[in-house]
């Protein structure tokens, strides 16, 4: 069988790949911009084959698709931080929107009985009231970021397509996921780097954070992935799924367990550019829908991914 992975210099994507690989029967492809950079499977990088592309392009995916000619597709390009898309939304909106509409049309027009995950965010959810958790798949959309929206945008897309054209689309919805190769404008990875900075005493033991309020319901990235996995294999065509742990944390919390895994004493300062116009004050989801139709479940408890994640800074230069 053969997968693309588009996105696969990212973080997800390098992990899906190393998933891939390690299954043994697989053969794995990626598409790759000129200037991304590559570190995050230059591990692994000759143990597949790499086509460079750009998903904003139509007939750039259209070359790839048809010389590719994946059975999957697990399409995680995207512009992923949040707050970029307030800084630049319509950069936020063609790369995420467009660029999955070039992937479909591709598939479409080329005739391929390919099968795509998309990539949904539990941002899509946006504004949740307490009585409305824990999140379903079936619970309102009310996004509050540009990025969100465009989230939205992209499940809607996928909907649209499986509707209308029965292309072989299963949409997921992650959750907030982090670990190794996590970058550093994530809140995990982050504080993470932060304290092992001060470790090192490369920086003075002050941490910079933003708003501590918020609840996010984390899984390891490993576990993600496997779940993007189950989600092609055994997922139902047109579905959405919610990925996620189902255990809602604090940002506090997870800085106090950073700051106990990392032993050092640091003063705490929250600084107003970390703050966004509006934020999502509480993401907890539930994943009985997924577990009950693949088996899925998170096997890494989140110390250990904090703990692998200070490791991963503290072997970086
Ligand atoms: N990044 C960051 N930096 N976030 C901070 C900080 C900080 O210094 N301090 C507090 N936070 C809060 C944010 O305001 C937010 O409420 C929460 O920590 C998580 O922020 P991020 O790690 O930036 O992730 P996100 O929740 O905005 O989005 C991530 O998860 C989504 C799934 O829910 C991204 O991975 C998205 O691509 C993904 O879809």
């Amino acid at each position: 069988m053969k997968v693309l992975i588009t996105g696969i210099t990212g973080f997800a994507g390098s992990h899906l790949a190393d998933l891939c690989l390690s299954r043994g029967d697989v053969e794995v492809c990626g598409i790759w911009r000129w200037r991304s950079r590559t570190e995050n499977i230059a591990h692994c990088v000759e143990k597949f084959c790499m086509y460079e592309c750009d998903v904003r392009d139509a007939s750039s995916v259209r070359d790839a698709i048809e010389e590719l000619r994946p059975d999957w597709i697990f399409h995680l390009a995207a512009q992923s931080f949040v707050p970029t898309s307030w800084r630049a939304p319509t950069e936020s909106l063609t790369t995420n929107v467009l660029g999955q509409l070039n992937v479909f049309e591709a598939v479409k027009k080329l005739g391929l009985k390919t099968r795509i995950q998309i990539a949904g965010s539990s941002e899509e959810y946006g504004m949740v009231y307490e009585n409305e958790l824990p999140i379903k798949e079936t619970n309102p959309l009310r996004p509050l970021s540009p990025y969100a929206v465009s989230k939205v945008a992209q499940d809607m897309l996928a909907y649209q397509y499986f509707m209308s054209f029965r292309l072989d689309v299963v949409r997921t919805r992650g959750f907030n996921h982090t670990g190794p190769r996590r970058p550093p404008v994530f809140v995990c990875s982050d504080f993470a780097k932060q304290l092992v900075d001060v470790e090192r005493g490369k920086k003075s033991p002050v941490i910079r954070v933003g708003n501590m309020e918020a609840t996010r319901d984390f899984t390891d990235v490993r576990d993600i992935v496997r779940g993007y996995w189950l989600a092609l294999e055994k997922g139902k065509p047109g579905e959405v799924y919610n990925i996620c742990s189902g255990q809602g944390r604090k940002i506090s919390e997870v800085l106090d367990m950073l700051i106990e895994l990392s032993g050092v004493k640091v003063e705490v300062v929250k600084e107003e550019c970390r703050f966004r116009p509006s934020d999502v004050p509480v993401l907890v989801g539930d994943n009985s829908k997924f577990v009950k139709e693949t088996g899925w479940k998170p096997l890494i408890p989140f110390e250990q991914t904090l703990k692998d994640l200070l490791e991963f800074w503290r072997k970086e230069e």
